[in-house]
């Protein structure tokens, strides 16, 4: 842990002992692809390795306890149906980005994965989204982070910087520019995690100078975390504003969320791992408000501590 964090956790420690119970949960709606067809048979990120077996089976059942777990917080998840021959369908934060009734449509860098993205848009269409199509290269959440009101947008790996000036077109909010530079944080979502309004948890060393500037100064009390929580993909965690599910491997992260009020919900994604995954990859979040009157009836929504969220409506 860095000087700064110690020091800036001793602050918290002494001003904040209350903010424990104040963290709010609030209803989230979740589009997750069952792990049917996955396996590592390409590598497009450095955690791929296609001679490394792979036991899609527990894939699945690790899959099965992740959408278990939001199922029990509460929310709501829509499952996309997968498609034999796309192995990385799982990873469906990459589908899209989607905030209110709109949607801007993936467009994957890499051949092997383009064609999922029209998977994507034809659930979200059904779920009366509307579907803006790509022209630039971008994986939907994978690079673009929903900062309530505002959009933090990566380069370096996937998305290309004009997919910046589609968000701005498409959702009509700013859109902030992040650089990621090391080539094991591929996509933002593994190097930076939105865990409520005021916080967030970053990798430092995943960003450029400038990007790292920016993420302090905007916000900061940021959580750094160290390599170990990095390279177990502890950053690719979802956050309900309370609950932080995450890989059950970022013992240390688990521990600093706790000391800031939040409550982890681990859960073990060993096998995803083996394609550069984690619970946040899994995990496409429609950015809308949620009610009981859109839930699923098999699955009613009403958590105890879920509150209904206004504060999304662009
Ligand atoms: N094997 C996939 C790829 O490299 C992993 C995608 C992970 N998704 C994410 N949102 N980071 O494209």
């Amino acid at each position: 842990m860095s000087t700064t964090t110690h020091a800036r956790r001793q602050v918290l420690a002494a001003s904040e002992p209350a903010a424990r119970d104040d963290r709010q949960a609030s209803l989230r709606e979740y589009v997750m692809c069952r792990p049917d067809h996955f396996t590592v048979a390409y590598a497009i990120n450095p955690w791929m390795d296609p001679t490394r077996p792979v036991d899609t089976a527990l894939a699945i059942d690790q899959w099965e306890l992740l959408r278990a777990a939001y199922l029990s917080l509460g929310h709501r998840v829509h499952v996309l149906e997968p498609a034999a021959g796309l192995p990385d369908m799982v990873f469906a934060a990459n589908g899209a980005f989607v905030v209110g009734d709109r949607a801007l449509g993936a467009r994957f860098r890499e051949p092997v994965r383009t064609g999922e993205a029209p998977a994507h848009a034809g659930l979200l269409t059904a779920l009366g989204i509307d579907v803006a199509a790509p022209t630039a290269v971008n994986e939907g959440e994978g690079d673009f982070a929903w900062a309530y009101g505002r959009v933090l947008a990566a380069s370096g790996f996937r998305a290309e910087p004009a997919a910046r000036a589609e968000l701005a077109a498409t959702f009509a909010v700013p859109v902030v520019p992040l650089e990621l530079v090391d080539p094991r944080f591929y996509h933002l979502d593994v190097a930076l995690a939105v865990l409520d309004e005021r916080t967030v948890a970053y990798y430092p060393p995943a960003f450029s100078a400038e990007s790292r500037a920016w993420i302090l100064g905007q916000f900061p009390d940021a959580i750094e975390v160290g390599p170990a929580d990095a390279m177990v993909l502890g950053l690719n965690c979802v956050s309900d504003g309370r609950h932080v599910v995450l890989a059950a491997q970022a013992t240390e992260l688990a521990g600093l969320l706790s000391e800031r009020g939040f409550v982890p919900v681990p859960v073990d994604l060993s096998e995803l791992l083996k394609a550069g995954g984690g619970v946040k990859c899994c995990t496409l979040e429609l950015h809308r408000p949620v009610s009981p009157a859109n839930s699923d009836p098999l699955h009613p929504l009403g958590s105890a501590e879920g509150s209904i969220r206004t504060d999304l409506e662009i």
